[in-house]
C-alpha cells in the first residue's frame, strides 16, 4: 500500500471525515439522549410530588397525618418502585420518609434535609455519601401550620447505566464503521484506478524500440478515455518522428559510404602518383586520415541505424564469448604493444551465448580500443569472461585515466566524449560505446561501467547465457533455438 497513491489518500481523507462526523454525531446523540432522559425523570418526579402535595398534604388537616402516611404507602409504594418520598412539616420535622428500596439502589436515610426555604417547585441532584445520585423534585405546599415540603426522587443510576451502554455501543461501532467504510472505499477507489494502472503498465513497456505498442483505452466515456486517446495520438506522432529520424540516419549514412570509399581510393592513387613530392604526399596523407575518420563515423552511424531498426535475428548463432574475447584480444595485442600496454585474457571455460558473432566481436573491439586508447603506456588491460546463474559475463578492465563520476551516466550517449580535445586527437568520435549499448540492447543484454579517475575503468557486459537443449549440443535445429524473447524472459 503506497501512502502517496491517490486511492490511499482518498481513503484516508474519507476515513478521517467519517471519524469526525461519527464522533460529532455520537456526541450530539449522547448529550441529546442524556438531556431527554434527565428531563423526563425530572418531570415525572415533579408531577408525582405535585399530585401528593395537592391530593394529600394540602388536606392533611382534614385527613390526619396517619391517613396521609398510609395513602402514600399504599398509593405509591416507594420501596417497591425504587422511589424516594419525604414529607416535611413546616417546623422541619419529617412526617414521612420512604424506606430502602427493594433494589437497594440508594439509602433514603442519607438524603440530607433541605437547609434553605423553598419558594416554588424545584429539582436538584443529590449526591449521597455512597456515590449514588438522586434526582429529587421538591414541591412546597401551604397546609396546616405553614408550608409543608413534598420531596419525590428517583435514582439516576438507570439513566447513567443506559448512557454508559449507549457510549459503549458508539465506541464499538466506530472502529467497525471505520473499517467497513475505509475498506470499501479503498476497494472501490482501487477498482476505479485499475484502468490507470493498466495504462501505466503499458506506458512503462513502451521504449524507443517498441513505439508500435499503444496504451489500452478504457471505454468509460470520461477523462480517462480522453487521456489515453490523446496519449496514443502522441505516441503515434512520436513513432512517426522517430521512424523518420531513423530512415534519415540510415539513408544518409548509406549514401555517404560510397562517395567516401571512392574518395579514399582516389586519394590513395594520388598519393602513389605523388611519389617523390613529399610535401604533396604529406598533405594527401592528412586528407586521407580525415577521410578515414569520416568513413569510420559514417560506418558507426550506419551500424547504429541498422541496430535501431532491429536487425534480423535469423543470422544469430551460438557464440563462445570466451573464445571470441581471446581471439579479439590476441588480434588487438599488436596495437596495445605499440603503446607499451599488456593485454591479459582470463577465460576459464567456454561461455555460450546466442547472437551475431560479428556484432559481439564489435563490442569487444570497441571496449578494448577504448581501454588501449585511454590507458597510458606501461598500463594493463584485462579481459575476463565467465557465466553465473544463466548470465554470461564479459568484463574489460584497464589501469588508465578513468572517467570522472559526473561523466559516467553520459558515456553511452552518442557523440559524447569526456575530453573532446584528447579524444579527437586519438581519432575518437564518441560513438563506440553507443554502438556497444545498441548491440547489447539488441541481444537482450546490458552494459555498465565502474570507474575511478587516474585508477582505471571496468566495463561489464551481461548477456543471457545459452543453455543447449539436451541432445542438440552441437548444431541444434533452428526450431529448437530459443528466440530472443525466450532469452529475455529467461534473464528476468
Ligand atoms: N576505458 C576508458 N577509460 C577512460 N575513458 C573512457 C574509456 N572508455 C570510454 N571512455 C570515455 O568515454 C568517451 C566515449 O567513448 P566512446 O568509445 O563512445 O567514444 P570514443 O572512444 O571517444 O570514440 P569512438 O569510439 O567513436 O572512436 C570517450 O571519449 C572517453 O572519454
Ligand atoms: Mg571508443
Amino acid at each position: 500500500m503506497n501512502p502517496r497513491s491517490i486511492s490511499f489518500q482518498l481513503t484516508a481523507w474519507y476515513a478521517a471525515v467519517i471519524t469526525v462526523v461519527f464522533v460529532l454525531l455520537g456526541g450530539f446523540m449522547y448529550l441529546g439522549v442524556k438531556h431527554h432522559l434527565v428531563k423526563n425523570l425530572r418531570e415525572t418526579q415533579t408531577k408525582r410530588a405535585g399530585v401528593i402535595a395537592e391530593t394529600l398534604v394540602a388536606r392533611v388537616a382534614q385527613l390526619g397525618e396517619e391517613h396521609v402516611i398510609m395513602e402514600v404507602h399504599e398509593g405509591y409504594a416507594p420501596e417497591l418502585n425504587n422511589r424516594f418520598i419525604r414529607l416535611t412539616r413546616p417546623d422541619r420535622s419529617v412526617l414521612f420518609v420512604s424506606g430502602v428500596p427493594v433494589e437497594l439502589t440508594f439509602n433514603p436515610a442519607l438524603v440530607p434535609a433541605l437547609g434553605r426555604p423553598v419558594k416554588g417547585r424545584t429539582t436538584r441532584v443529590e449526591r449521597l455519601e455512597d456515590e449514588q445520585e438522586l434526582l429529587i423534585a421538591t414541591v412546597p405546599v401551604p397546609a396546616a401550620g405553614g408550608t409543608w415540603l413534598v420531596e419525590v426522587g428517583a435514582s439516576l443510576a438507570p439513566v447513567q447505566a443506559l448512557l454508559r451502554d449507549f457510549l459503549v455501543s458508539l465506541l464499538v461501532a466506530l472502529p467497525v464503521v471505520l473499517l467497513v467504510s475505509a475498506g470499501g472505499g479503498f476497494f472501490l477507489s482501487r477498482r476505479a484506478f485499475r484502468p490507470v494502472e493498466r495504462i501505466v503498465r503499458s506506458a512503462e513497456q513502451l521504449t524507443l524500440h517498441n513505439l508500435g505498442g499503444r496504451l489500452p483505452v478504457p471505454q468509460t466515456g470520461d477523462e480517462l478515455e480522453r487521456l489515453s486517446l490523446a496519449l496514443n495520438q502522441m505516441i503515434t506522432r512520436l513513432d512517426g518522428a522517430f521512424q523518420h529520424n531513423r530512415r534519415f540516419l540510415a539513408d544518409a549514412s548509406h549514401e555517404l559510404r560510397t562517395p567516401l570509399t571512392v574518395m579514399r581510393g582516389e586519394l590513395e592513387t594520388l598519393s602513389q602518383q605523388a611519389d617523390g613530392e613529399p610535401e604533396l604526399q604529406d598533405r594527401i596523407g592528412s586528407v586521407l586520415e580525415e577521410v578515414e575518420r569520416l568513413a569510420k563515423i559514417v560506418e558507426g552511424l550506419f551500424a547504429l541505424s541498422r541496430l535501431d531498426a532491429g536487425e534480423a535475428q535469423s543470422e544469430w548463432k551460438q557464440v563462445d564469448l570466451a573464445r571470441l574475447a581471446a581471439t579479439t584480444a590476441e588480434q588487438m595485442s599488436l596495437l596495445a604493444e605499440d603503446k607499451g600496454i599488456t593485454i591479459k585474457c582470463e577465460s576459464p571455460g567456454e561461455v555460450m551465448v546466442q547472437g551475431d558473432s560479428g556484432r559481439l566481436k564489435q563490442v569487444i573491439v570497441n571496449l578494448l580500443d577504448n581501454a588501449i586508447k585511454y590507458t597510458p603506456p606501461g598500463g594493463c588491460v584485462t579481459v575476463c569472461t565467465g557465466a553465473r546463474d544463466g548470465t554470461a559475463a564479459l568484463d574489460v578492465a584497464d589501469t588508465g585515466v578513468g572517467i570522472p563520476a559526473a561523466a559516467i551516466p553520459r558515456v553511452f550517449d552518442r557523440f559524447f566524449r569526456v575530453d573532446k580535445a584528447r579524444s579527437r586527437a586519438e581519432g575518437g568520435a564518441g560513438i563506440g560505446l553507443s554502438i556497444v549499448k545498441a548491440i547489447m540492447t539488441a541481444h537482450g543484454g546490458n552494459v555498465s561501467v565502474e570507474s575511478e579517475e587516474h585508477q582505471g575503468t571496468r566495463f561489464h557486459i551481461r548477456l543471457p547465457q545459452y543453455t543447449p537443449v539436451a541432445g542438440h549440443i552441437e548444431e541444434p535445429a533452428p526450431g529448437l533455438l530459443p528466440t530472443a524473447d525466450a532469452l529475455k524472459s529467461r534473464r528476468h
